[in-house]
C-alpha cells in the first residue's frame, strides 16, 4: 500500500471522458449526467483522488490531473463494457431500479462480469487509499464495492450513495443476485439515498433477505466469523458483535451559486435574448432538457404537446417546444428504440404544425456547454420535467438556480426525487396526459405574481440546500463513524 489519499471518490465514470478524433487526436470532454455534475464541485475543493472509467473501451491511462482533480483511470475491455456497463448496469439494474419501465434482462454472464469489474474497482481503491482513509463509492454500477473493499481494507471508513431510485421489494426481489447486492451495500458504514421512499425500500429488502432490523435509519449488521474452520455446511456463524450501518436520505443538489453567477453574466443574458430572437421571438418557449433515456418521459411530453397543438389549444405561431436530448448509452437496444421513436414523433409533429420560418419543436440531439444551458434556462418560460421515475433530476434545480429574475414556471413530475423538495412547482403525473396538458396550459397562462412567488420559494430551498450541504452532511456522517471507530480501537 502506498502513502495514498485520505479521501477517495469512486464512480463508474470519471468526470471527463476521453475523446479520440478521426485523425487520432485525443481530448477530454465533460461526462454526462447528474452524478458528475454534483460531484465535480465537491472534488475540486477536496484534496482527494477520483477513481473511475475514462469512457472508452480498451484504453490504459496513467493517473492524471484535470481542473484541480486527481483522476485514477480504471481500464475496461470491450467485453467488460458490453457486459458490466451496457449489460448488467444499464440493461438489468437501470430498468429494474426504475420501475421496470423497460423490461430488465437477466444474464448470468453479465452478473459474473459485474462482479469481476466491481473487484477491479475495489482493488484499485485499496491501492490508492491511505491508512484509515475515507472512501465514498457512488451509484448502481458499483454496489458490490463497499463489501469487497471492507474485506480488503478493514481500516477504511466507507460511504455509498445511490443516485438512482432503490426499488420496492416486489421489484427488487426479481433480481437473481439480490442477496449479494444487499450484502455488497451493507459493507458501507453509511448508505445514502435520494428520498425516504428509497431508504425505506432498502431497509425492507435488508429485513426480508438478511433478517436485520432497522430503527431510525440505523441497521445493526452482525459481524461474521471470519474463520469458519470446517463448518462448511452450517449457516454463517456470527461473533455476537455487530456493526452499525446508517441508511437514510441525503437528497443531492447542485452548485447553485455557480448557476446564479453564470445567469447574471451579461454575455449569457445576451445569448438568452439571441436564442429567443433566433427562435422568432415567440410569446412562449417551453423547454425540455434530458439525457435521451426512457425514464425521462419524453414520449409522454410529446404526446401531450402534440394533442395541445392538434386541439388548437397551443398555437405553433407563438409557442415553441425546445427539446434538448443528450446522447446516452447508444449501444443499448432500448435506447436505440427510444431515439427512433422520439425522432419519428418530433418529425411528425413538425411535419403537421411547423411553418416555413418557425418550427413547432426545435429538437437537439447534442450536449451543450453549461453557459449555453443557462442561456436556454433564462430564455425558457416553462421547463417541463416529466420523468416516469428519476432519482432526483438536477435539471429542475439548475433551472430554479438560474432564474435570478424570479420568473419561469417549473412543471415537475411527482416521480422525480426533486418533487419532495420543490413543492411549489406545478407537480404532474406524466402518465395522466390530460392532467399534463392542463398543467402545461396553466404554466403558459400563469400570472407574473404567481410565477414570482413560486420561483422565489423554490430558489430559497435550492440555495439553502446546495451541493456543498449535501456532501458536507454525508461526509460529516462518515467522520462521526470514523471517530467512533477510532475511539473503539483506541487510535
Ligand atoms: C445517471 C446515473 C450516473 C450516470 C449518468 C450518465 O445520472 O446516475 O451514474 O453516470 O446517468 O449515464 P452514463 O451511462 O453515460 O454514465
Amino acid at each position: 500500500m502506498s502513502a495514498g489519499f485520505e479521501f477517495v471518490v469512486v464512480s463508474n465514470r470519471l468526470p471527463v471522458d476521453q475523446v479520440v478524433s478521426e485523425s487520432g487526436g485525443q481530448s477530454w470532454a465533460r461526462s454526462p449526467g447528474g452524478l458528475v455534475a454534483a460531484l465535480e464541485p465537491v472534488m475540486q475543493e477536496q484534496d482527494g483522488a477520483w477513481v473511475g472509467w475514462p469512457g472508452i473501451a480498451g484504453t490504459q491511462l496513467e493517473p492524471f490531473d484535470v481542473d484541480g482533480m486527481h483522476l485514477v483511470p480504471i481500464p475496461l475491455s470491450k467485453s467488460e463494457v458490453a457486459e458490466y456497463y451496457e449489460g448488467f448496469s444499464n440493461d438489468t439494474l437501470w430498468p429494474l431500479y426504475h420501475d421496470v419501465i423497460a423490461a430488465p434482462s437477466f444474464h448470468r454472464e453479465w452478473w459474473e462480469t459485474y462482479r469481476r469489474v466491481n473487484h477491479k474497482f475495489a482493488e484499485a481503491v485499496a491501492e490508492v487509499a491511505s491508512k484509515t482513509a475515507t472512501v465514498w463509492v457512488h451509484d448502481y454500477q458499483l454496489q458490490l464495492v463497499p463489501k469487497l473493499l471492507r474485506d480488503l481494507r478493514p481500516d477504511l471508513t466507507i460511504g455509498f450513495f445511490d443516485h438512482i431510485p432503490f426499488p420496492p421489494y416486489g421489484l427488487f426481489s426479481q433480481l437473481p443476485w439480490r442477496v449479494q447486492i444487499i450484502e455488497g451495500l451493507l459493507g458501507a458504514d453509511v448508505v445514502g439515498f435520494q428520498r425516504d421512499a428509497d431508504s425505506g425500500n432498502f431497509a425492507q429488502a435488508v429485513r426480508k433477505l438478511k433478517g436485520f432490523p432497522s430503527k431510525g435509519g440505523q441497521i445493526e449488521v452482525p459481524i461474521e466469523d471470519p474463520n469458519p474452520g470446517v463448518r462448511v455446511f452450517e449457516p454463517v456463524r456470527y461473533l455476537g458483535q455487530s456493526r452499525k450501518v446508517i441508511a437514510r436520505k441525503f437528497p443531492i443538489s447542485i452548485d447553485a451559486g455557480a448557476y446564479r453567477e453564470l445567469a447574471s453574466r451579461p454575455d449569457v443574458q445576451a445569448r438568452a435574448r439571441q436564442i429567443r430572437g433566433d427562435l422568432g421571438n415567440p410569446k412562449h418557449i417551453i423547454l425540455g432538457v434530458d439525457r435521451l433515456d426512457y425514464t425521462k418521459g419524453i414520449r409522454h411530453r410529446l404526446r401531450a404537446y402534440g394533442e395541445l397543438l392538434a386541439e388548437g389549444k397551443v398555437d405553433p405561431e407563438d409557442t415553441i417546444l425546445v427539446q434538448v436530448a443528450s446522447p446516452s448509452r447508444e449501444r443499448v437496444q432500448s435506447y436505440v428504440e427510444l431515439r427512433n421513436e422520439v425522432e419519428l414523433t418530433v418529425g411528425r409533429i413538425n411535419g403537421d404544425y411547423s411553418a416555413i420560418g418557425h418550427q413547432a419543436i426545435s429538437y437537439h440531439h447534442h450536449n451543450y456547454p453549461r453557459e449555453e444551458m443557462v442561456a436556454l434556462y433564462l430564455a425558457a418560460d416553462v421547463l417541463l420535467v416529466t420523468a416516469l421515475r428519476d432519482g432526483m433530476n438536477l435539471v429542475a434545480k439548475e433551472y430554479v438556480a438560474s432564474r435570478f429574475d424570479n420568473d419561469g414556471v417549473l412543471v415537475l413530475s411527482e416521480f422525480a426525487g426533486a418533487s419532495d423538495e420543490l413543492k411549489r412547482a406545478l407537480q404532474v403525473n406524466p402518465h395522466d396526459i390530460d392532467g399534463l396538458k392542463q398543467s402545461i396550459l396553466r404554466a403558459l397562462q400563469m400570472p407574473r405574481t404567481e410565477r414570482a412567488s413560486r420561483m422565489r420559494s423554490m430558489r430559497r430551498h435550492v440555495f439553502e440546500n446546495d451541493v456543498r450541504r449535501w456532501s458536507g452532511d454525508f461526509i460529516a456522517e462518515l467522520d462521526q463513524i470514523r471517530a467512533e471507530r477510532g475511539n473503539a480501537i483506541g487510535d
